[in-house]
């Protein structure tokens, strides 16, 4: 086999540092470097206050860094050194250009094949652990075939499955691992890094395009699950019925399985929308449109859902919610993360502005200059710029609290958009005395005890009931 003892890793984002940092941790004799040309990001992951927020992630890294983890710029040194180098940068929707607003961007995963190409020496394995459209791997070694100093590579696929908030317990004990490749020698050594920690029932192997494509496959069913549950949670709106009920009813089928079925104001997160609009733009780039098409409708429902609870909060509230104070209850896409990529708040407070609600906003972990920045972006226009008319919007309409009771202090309403455990705790008494009455809660995670509120005074108006 193929001994690793040093690798590399290029980016150092929500995959990259905390997929590195359990490698370092669990793999003492190899010393592991994580690059990013991303100096204040490299910065941050060498202090006391990392760029990701991750249960239990603080512990690793302290425990590691300074031994054989390290974060560094220096990009070719690192790369030079490796023999493994993981390409873990990211891969976001392509917004201009041929396939804008489905295709990835594939221009960060390239140039970073022609940096390796053009520093290596000697052989190297290429492991892809970005997430990438199916035959990425075929332009990554024709690249790579091009070397300066002649080294020789080998290409795998290693998508990376943790999902934000749990990323820790994820890597710990994957339910599976997945390597994609052409040579055994090559597999073998990845394969045997994980097996350091992971058994090897659980360490999958499969062809290079099998690989990627499961990636997105696996994205595509999960955000399926949502779109459906949410689809549901409408009908469920007009009909009595209750979604919770219907999903456990359901979920206990072990076909379909209690898991990923949790209705809500609509999934978000860096991955489920981009990962499908790329499935969308694979199938009609070979020519599949049927195909193209009903995986499109998972996204489609997922804006829907948003739009819908929206709609539901300004009809509720007499048909206007213009100057009426909201409190807004989270605003990172899921609760023990401070990413807000992709999340359902930014959209339900962009509608909300747009309505002129006056929204006061707390989230424990996404900082002010985080939010306001989101918010400028959602209302961005083509060239980057926003007219004075959006950031007046935003300045007089956006405000921040340092905890859920001060955001809904004299609110017409309240808007959960994230399930942070700590809302399910507050100080409900107190704030129903300091709301405008009717006192609304929207509860876009199902996280409130609804009887509880109900019975407080509060009139509480769920996901799919
Ligand atoms: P991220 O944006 O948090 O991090 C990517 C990093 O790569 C950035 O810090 C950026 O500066 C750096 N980078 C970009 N180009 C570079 C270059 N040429 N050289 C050096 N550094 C460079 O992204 P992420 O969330 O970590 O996602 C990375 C990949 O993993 C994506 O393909 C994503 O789809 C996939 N993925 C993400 C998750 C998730 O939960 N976030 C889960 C599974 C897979
Ligand atoms: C996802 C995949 O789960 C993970 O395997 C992949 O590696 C990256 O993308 P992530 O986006 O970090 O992970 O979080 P996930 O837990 O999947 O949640 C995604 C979104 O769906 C969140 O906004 C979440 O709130 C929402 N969701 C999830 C629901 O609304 N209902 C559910 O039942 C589950």
């Amino acid at each position: 086999t193929l001994a690793v003892s040093k690798i590399c890793c290029i980016g150092a984002g929500y995959v990259g540092g905390p997929t590195m940092a359990m490698i370092a941790h669990k793999c003492p004799h190899i010393d592991v470097k994580v690059v990013d040309i991303n100096a204040d990001r490299i910065a941050q992951w060498n202090s006391d206050q990392l760029p990701v927020y991750e249960p239990g992630l603080d512990d690793i890294v302290q425990q590691c860094r300074g031994k054989n983890l390290s974060f560094t710029t220096a990009i070719d040194d690192s790369i030079r050194a490796a023999d493994m180098v993981f390409i873990s940068v990211n891969t976001p929707t392509k917004m201009f250009g041929v396939g804008a607003g489905r295709a990835a961007n594939l221009e960060f995963v390239e140039k970073c094949a022609r940096r390796i190409a053009e520093v290596s020496e000697g052989h190297k394995i290429v492991v892809e652990k970005s997430t990438l459209p199916v035959r990425t791997a075929e332009a990554v070694k024709r690249i790579l075939a091009n070397s300066d100093n002649a080294a020789t590579f080998d290409v795998l696929s290693n998508p990376e499955f943790l999902a934000e908030g749990t990323a820790i317990e994820d890597l710990l004990a994957p339910d599976r691992v997945l390597i994609g490749g052409e040579r055994a020698e090559a597999i073998e050594a990845l394969v045997s890094v994980y097996a350091n920690w992971v058994s090897r029932d659980r360490l999958l192997t499969t062809n290079l395009w099998s690989s990627e494509l499961s990636k997105l496959t696996a994205n595509a069913f999960l955000a399926q699950r949502v779109s459906s549950i949410n689809a549901i949670s409408a009908l469920c709106e007009a009909t009595e019925a209750d979604v919770d009920e219907v999903a456990s009813a359901i979920g206990t089928d072990s076909r379909i399985g209690p898991k990923f079925l949790k209705a809500s104001v609509g999934f978000g997160g860096s991955c489920f929308q981009k990962d499908i609009l790329n499935l969308v733009y694979l199938c009609e780039y070979f020519g599949l449109p049927q195909v193209a098409e009903y995986w499109e409708q998972v996204v489609k429902m997922n804006d829907y859902q948003k739009q819908r609870f929206v709609t539901r909060m300004v009809r509720t509230m007499f048909n206007t919610v213009s100057d009426k104070k909201i409190g807004i209850w989270g605003f990172a896409f899921k609760k023990d993360t401070n990413d807000t990529r992709e999340s359902a708040a930014i959209y339900v407070c962009r509608d909300l502005l747009l309505e002129k609600a006056r929204l006061c906003i707390y989230d424990p972990q996404v900082s002010r200059e985080h939010i306001l920045r989101d918010l400028r972006s959602i209302f961005t226009e083509g060239d980057g710029v926003i007219s004075d008319a959006k950031q007046k919007l935003i300045d007089e309409h956006v405000s921040f609290a340092s905890s859920c009771e001060e955001a809904s202090a004299d609110a017409h309403a309240i808007a959960v958009l994230t399930e942070w455990d700590e809302f399910a705790d507050a100080d409900f008494d107190a704030i129903f005395d300091s709301m405008k009455k009717p006192a609304f809660v929207f509860d876009g995670r199902n996280k409130l005890k609804a009887m509880d509120l109900q019975g407080k005074g509060f009139e509480y108006h769920g996901i799919g009931f």
